[in-house]
């Protein structure tokens, strides 16, 4: 989605740092790139479509005057990718100069009066009705500040807007409504951001603004002020997180360094068991969980509903959170939505929580500190993956399931229930059970080779690894653009069946049995279900923890420890369907790290 970022200082040259800082929102996937800033009176603006080292290379984008500017990634909504339609954004006269991150929804009224009353539009973008806006206020006689106000009250939509103006060289103004916004404090420099790693590398000090906030910056002082012109106190925060942690460090992708970082990131996340431990005291009285999330934290929220409804008897629906406002409302207090993100700044999640607050307990499990989501719910959980780069979420994912399951675990406790006991240790091996399977990369390698040209892939699973056969096959979708289908082991045949041949692979999910909490018998259904499709001709990958794995007959194998729960298998089964996916991308010779049309945090609806 797109990203904004703007930066004044006192002396230093503002395009080189804030072309750095765009890139490093190239994860959240963009078409175009451009800078504005403002010297000796004038703005001067650069922009293009394309890839910014490619625009770079055409008009040397840090070769640019002046020590206060605005940069954009655009990820085109209204209007196709082009130079014209990338932003910034400027008025006719090339006074003003605005970035946007986010949706104008009223943005064809409002350019038929701007046209009506003499505004000439060059772009096809809904953002650019925000420039000639200011200028119509600025011609009125409002001064910068007021311009933006009276801008802001007559746009409906999503947005993070950054400004600058020349008739005012010492002052960007920010405005955000349901889209990032962050402020980034230096000493003689000040940022403002969609994300906190572009500045990372300056300033780990931030301030939140809340939406319709009025973000007032220069090179010494960050003023945030309301609507009506108070100044409002706002809490600096310093982030835990470092530059090198958003850096690839030796690793040729962030997606390979991101699952190496799974085992610690594993043993980190249970090192906050007693947040959870807390927030469970005030959860005493639920008696039904509703999870909301989008792509891959939806994942995380359907293994949920297994454990929440296995081990708590709570019933527990799961929604995708573009579809929470159609279903029907079964909210109370004595309900507990749970929304899982790990940006915090899903558009979709976060309608469905301002939807959920005030009807409900609400709970978000979140890897950003202080994102939109976070600001919403009555408690949070941060899970602690660090910076997650790569577009496809892996890291992050392993995160939010430890942080569900020692949720899981916690309300045990409190009910009294037999889970408690088996899963508090049993946990902790996760991390050491994960080091073990990255000592298979070979085998995964040679296995993402053999199967790389495949076009058509499913993943089957049953029960509590169900939910993980949906995650590896998006994974395949999103960096190996391989057609993948994860289903429950017993519904293939109701179906897709037709489709089984000799082209088709089957990764089946096989964990066995040994779970001390739970009796299913699904190792024998499953391996039933894997026969039904060998028999079909189907080539067959089969993951398992069962003992004697390496004697299933099947093309190709992965085994894993014997001595993994079954409860536990999501938790480490999914860590090889990663390492697969990224290395068929890579044999594909494709970017894993930058899938095509897809972004890392998708900030409109
Ligand atoms: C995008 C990303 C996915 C992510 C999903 C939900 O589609 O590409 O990797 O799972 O958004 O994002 P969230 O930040 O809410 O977890």
């Amino acid at each position: 989605m797109c990203g904004i970022v703007g930066y004044i200082s006192k002396n230093k040259k503002a395009s080189p740092i804030l072309l750095d800082a765009i890139k490093k929102l190239e994860y959240r996937g963009y078409d175009s790139v451009g800078i504005a800033t403002i010297d000796d009176e004038k703005i001067e603006l650069k922009k293009d479509s394309g890839k910014i080292n490619e625009v770079d290379k055409k008009v040397n984008l840090s070769d640019m005057r002046g020590c206060i500017g605005i940069a954009h990634v655009r990820w085109a909504t209204h209007g196709h990718p082009n130079k014209v339609n990338s932003h910034p954004h400027t008025d006719h006269d090339n006074r003003i100069a605005i970035v946007h991150n986010g949706i104008i929804e009223n943005h064809e009224e409002l350019k038929k009066e701007l046209i009506m009353e003499g505004h000439i539009f060059e772009s096809e973008t809904d953002s650019e009705i925000i420039a000639h806006l200011i200028e119509k206020f600025i011609s009125k006689g409002f001064n910068f500040q007021d311009a933006m106000i009276e801008t802001v009250k007559l746009i409906d939509g999503s947005y993070a807007i950054g400004a600058i103006l020349v008739d005012c060289p010492n002052k960007l103004i920010a405005i955000r409504n349901e889209s990032p916004l962050v402020v980034g404090l230096g000493n003689d420099y000040n940022f403002i951001a969609s994300d906190i790693p572009s500045f990372l590398k300056h300033t780990k000090k931030v301030i939140f603004p809340d939406d319709n906030e009025l973000v007032i910056v220069s090179s010494e002082n960050v003023t945030i002020k309301d609507l009506n012109g108070n100044i409002l106190d706002k809490k600096i925060e310093t982030m835990a997180w470092n530059e090198e942690m958003a850096q690839k460090e030796g690793y040729d992708h962030f997606m390979l360094k991101e699952i190496n970082e799974e085992s610690v990131v594993v043993a980190d996340t249970l090192s906050g068991r007693k947040e959870i431990e807390k927030i469970v005291v005030d959860l005493g009285s639920i008696n039904k969980i509703c999870f909301v999330a989008c792509g891959t934290s939806y994942h995380g929220a359907l293994t949920g509903k297994y454990l929440f409804e296995s081990f708590l008897n709570i019933s527990t629906d799961v929604s995708y959170s573009s579809e929470f406002k159609y279903l029907k409302d079964v909210l109370n207090e004595n309900v507990l939505t749970i929304f899982v993100s790990q940006s915090g700044e899903t558009a979709d999640t976060l309608s469905a929580i301002k939807m959920a607050k005030n009807r409900s307990k609400t709970l978000a499990i979140v890897n950003v500190l202080g994102s939109s989501i976070t600001r919403e719910a009555d408690h949070v959980i941060y899970t602690k993956a660090g910076p997650e780069i790569a577009v496809a979420a892996t890291k992050t994912y392993l995160s939010q399931l430890v942080s569900i399951y020692l949720l899981a675990i916690y309300l045990s406790k409190n009910r009294n229930n037999k889970f408690y006991e088996n899963m508090t240790s049993q946990i902790e091996k996760v991390p050491d059970y994960i080091n073990e399977l990255m000592l298979n990369e070979d085998k995964i390698k040679e296995i993402a080779n053999k199967y790389k040209s495949t076009t058509l892939f499913f993943f089957l699973g049953r029960g509590f690894i169900y939910p993980t056969a949906l995650e590896g096959a998006l994974k395949l979708k999103e960096v190996a653009y391989i057609p993948a289908e994860g289903y429950p082991s017993g519904e293939l045949k109701h179906g897709p069946l037709a489709l089984i041949d000799e082209n088709v692979a089957v990764m089946v999910l096989a964990p066995s049995e040994n779970s001390e909490s739970i009796s299913t018998s699904s190792y024998k259904d499953t391996i039933n279900n894997m026969e039904e499709v060998k028999s079909r001709g189907a080539q067959v990958i089969a993951i398992t923890s069962y003992k004697n794995g390496e004697n299933i007959d099947v093309n190709d194998i992965i085994q894993v420890n014997n001595q993994i729960d079954e409860l536990l298998s999501p938790l480490v089964y999914i860590v090889p369907l990663q390492l697969l996916s990224y290395y068929i991308s890579i044999y594909k010779g494709l970017d894993p790290d930058k899938p095509k049309n897809l972004a890392k945090c998708v900030t409109v609806k």
